[in-house]
């Protein structure tokens, strides 16, 4: 038998190994397509599309301002970025420094967890609404006079937070450490130190940041 008859058992393992190459290769052929298919379609479905934006009329210290934001902005991010007000500082992003601290309609809030569009119509004040180089706002004057800071990153939160917190002491809102709830708080240095608890300063200037809210509280310390 020459070398180009090859007997039965040959051409059957031959033909068997060709056929069974090319169903693989059908078969991968197959499976990458749907693969490729699967992978296209859901590359479309995760893309995200481009983020929405919504108009936004916000008040900040007296002056209106329109602008177009994506709706999971943050006042804060909102305020610093957009408006470049970079007196409220982005210390923590989770609401548990107080640095991002503004007043809203006349009450403190951390303005890390609340979206700009939740603050449409609102009477936004940050630190630089409350006074002025020239005409600083009483407590801006203590916290210079009784030298309540060092770093000052802490500083325009902890001062937007004292003002808003002498205001609720005056409204008659108690705290964790009001012993009776039937009498007018007072802004005794206790009661300071508790509402101001939420003012975290990492150059530990508490001490002085106390003695500038007792004065303009009117109390000994
Ligand atoms: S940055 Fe908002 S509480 Fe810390
Ligand atoms: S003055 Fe530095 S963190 Fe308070």
């Amino acid at each position: 038998m020459s070398a180009f008859n090859p007997g039965r058992r040959q051409w059957l393992k031959s033909s068997a190994a060709a056929g069974g190459a090319a169903a693989a290769g059908t078969l991968l052929s197959g499976t990458k397509t749907v693969a490729d298919t699967m992978a296209a379609e859901s590359a479309t479905a995760a893309a995200p599309d481009a983020p929405s934006t919504m108009n936004v009329l916000l008040r900040v210290n007296g002056r209106d301002h329109q602008l177009m934001v994506d709706p999971r902005i943050t006042l804060l991010d909102a305020l610093r970025e957009r408006l470049h007000l970079t007196g409220a500082k982005k210390g923590c992003d989770q609401g548990q420094c107080g640095a991002c601290t503004v007043l809203v309609d006349g009450r403190r809030i951390v303005s890390c967890l609340t979206l700009a569009v939740m603050q449409e119509g609102r009477e936004i004040t940050t630190i630089e609404g409350l006074g002025t180089p020239a005409k600083l706002h009483p407590m801006q004057a203590a916290f210079v006079r009784h030298d309540g800071f060092q770093c000052g990153f802490c500083t325009p939160g902890q001062i937007c937070s004292a003002v808003a917190m002498l205001e609720e002491v005056k409204a008659g809102v108690p705290s964790h450490v009001t012993a009776d709830l039937t009498r007018a708080a007072s802004p005794t240095a206790q009661e300071c130190r508790e509402r101001m608890s939420g003012n975290l300063c990492r150059c530990g200037a508490y001490s002085n940041i106390q003695d500038a809210i007792a004065e303009v509280a009117g109390v000994r310390r």
